[in-house]
């Protein structure tokens, strides 16, 4: 027989619950996302998605579940701290980024610098110069890899709406994540770009970078995402591979509204 490698869990989420006042905006979530690959959570307005983002990356404390990280319980952890052990958000870039360089940005990008550990004074200036390097060396690959480099010295406030997004994503990356959590990133964007993104996404994947992606567009969900979870009123619906989930019963049916 022949033996199937299977890439495994990178990220699992357990019974996960939360409620908002009386809303059960999770009701009993488990689901694994694998390593290497992009992971759909798609559902209907209100379904919970954002919610699930949030409670795995420590932005909201869930009332009972587990969340882990390659193997680390990492449940309501704070979110800097979880951003340390590799499961990283991307986000709007904050106001106070905006007045730094595009290549500034990619230097301040939240990833563990031996410079701002408490032990800095006892690390050497040699070291930390090294570690400066290194990420210099790596910013500079990724703002080529997105088309930026000749943007690295223009203010971030003054990129478009389209550049911002994919600066978001270059300033995740350097944090060599294990995971990275995407909620909405085609919103509000032009079709060109989002063809971009979905294939930055796609290639990134190819290179080992692993994803939790939320998405409204099913189609891009067909395109990109290697396995597919279902959320509808707080609880999984069902999972699978998005072509086979268009077929399904309940999913046609959530999102209907039936
Ligand atoms: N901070 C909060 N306070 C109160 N209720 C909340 C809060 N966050 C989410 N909810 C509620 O929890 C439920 C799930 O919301 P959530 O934002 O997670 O859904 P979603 O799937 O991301 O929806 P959308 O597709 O609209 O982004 C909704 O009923 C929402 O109103
Ligand atoms: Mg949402």
């Amino acid at each position: 027989m022949a033996i199937v490698s299977f890439p495994s869990s990178i990220l699992k989420v357990t019974n996960l619950a939360k409620s908002f006042g009386g809303v059960k905006a999770i009701n009993d979530v488990s689901f694994i996302v694998r390593e290497g690959t992009v992971t759909g959570l798609i559902g209907p307005n209100g379904a919970g998605k954002s919610s699930v983002v949030n409670a795995i990356s420590g932005f909201t404390r869930v009332d009972r579940g587990v969340v882990e990280l390659a193997g680390h319980d990492i449940t309501n952890q704070a979110p800097h701290r979880i951003a340390a052990r590799g499961l990283i958000r991307s986000f709007q870039i904050a106001r106070e980024l905006q007045k730094l360089t595009v290549l500034e940005n990619m230097m301040v990008a939240p990833f563990q610098q031996l410079g701002e550990s408490p032990w800095r004074a006892l690390i050497s200036r040699r070291a930390v110069m090294r570690e400066e390097r290194e990420h210099l060396a790596a910013a500079v690959d990724w703002l080529q890899m997105f088309n930026l480099f000749p943007l690295r010295d223009e203010y971030a406030g003054n990129l478009s709406g389209g550049q911002k997004k994919l600066l978001e994503l270059a300033r995740a990356l350097m944090a060599k994540p294990k995971v990275v959590l995407l909620d909405e990133p085609m919103a509000g964007v032009n079709p060109t770009l989002a063809k971009t993104l979905q294939g930055y996404i796609s290639r990134l994947r190819d290179q080992g970078v692993t994803f939790l992606l939320i998405e409204h567009n099913l189609s891009v969900v067909e395109a990109i995402c290697d396995h597919v979870v279902v959320l509808a009123e707080g609880a999984v619906l069902a999972e699978g591979q998005m072509n086979e989930l268009r077929e399904t019963e309940e999913v046609i049916s959530a999102y209907l509204g039936g």
